[in-house]
């Protein structure tokens, strides 16, 4: 580390690290997400989301710093330049391409169904005339609000998924809407035997990708650069297992 010239400020932020200073990037996430990204016992923000991008991180050759951020407002933290990019579990849709940029996808994911074993609420159809739990303002909220219409008060809004789920858990609604893999996590570790779950055969496939600020192209091709690596070198697949695997 002695090699690098000494008394720039980039040498000596990064005094004890390597010669070479690497770029430390701020990355928003909700982190009321698992098993995408939530806050473990230590007060650590991790998950499958933190795994993909440390693992693109460190095929490009920079770091990152996780700022757990709230999903109301997370996409204007691009524009606020607090956050350079984000990694949420993000659902790549042409609405939100207008506003931001998207790397290539890195999961696909859908909407899933969790009602109340016996209720058979296993369709957009047959949910009509219930209540229902969404996450504000996500690819779940949408997909309720175009069935029910936006402002049918059997539409439970709330700021974080978990509130979400846990007014299912409480009765205070007849299902929840949310990601499968966000739902399946939930059900599985809190609702064994309580819920069922179902994904409505007209659900559309959804494609996460990581969100840069509109214009950063820079960014954006380093991300689908390790994207790229770690797809073909087995790195994401590995991830997955971890999280995913039975
Ligand atoms: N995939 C959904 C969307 O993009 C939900 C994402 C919510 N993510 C989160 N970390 N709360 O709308």
């Amino acid at each position: 580390s002695s090699n690098a010239p000494s008394g720039t400020a980039d040498n000596s932020k990064n005094a004890g690290s390597s010669a070479q200073t690497e770029k430390v990037y701020n990355v928003g996430s909700d982190a009321s997400y698992a098993p995408f990204e939530y806050v473990n016992d230590k007060k650590q923000v991790v998950g499958f989301d933190v795994d993909v991008m440390n693992a693109i991180a460190k095929a490009e050759g920079f770091k990152v710093k996780y700022n757990n951020t709230a999903w109301d407002g997370i996409f204007l933290t691009l524009d606020q330049n607090t956050n350079d990019m984000l990694i949420s579990a993000i659902t790549i849709t042409d609405q939100r391409k207008q506003k931001m940029d998207f790397s290539d996808p890195y999961f696909e994911a859908t909407q899933m169904i969790a009602y109340k074993k016996g209720t058979n609420l296993t369709t957009l159809n047959a949910l009509k005339g219930h209540t229902v739990a969404v996450q504000n303002g996500t690819t779940g909220d949408d997909i309720v609000s175009k069935a029910f219409g936006k402002a049918n008060s059997d539409i439970k809004r709330f700021d974080a998924m978990p509130l979400a789920l846990q007014e299912l858990a409480n009765g205070g609604v007849d299902a929840a809407v949310g990601d499968n893999g966000v739902v399946v996590n939930y059900v599985k570790n809190n609702g064994a035997g309580k819920f069922d779950t179902a994904v409505d055969p007209n659900f559309p496939k959804e494609n996460y990708g990581i969100a840069v600020k509109k214009g950063n192209t820079a960014l954006l091709n380093k991300i689908n650069d390790g994207i790229k690596k770690i797809k073909s070198d087995g790195e994401l697949d590995k991830i997955y297992e971890k999280w995913f695997g039975k």
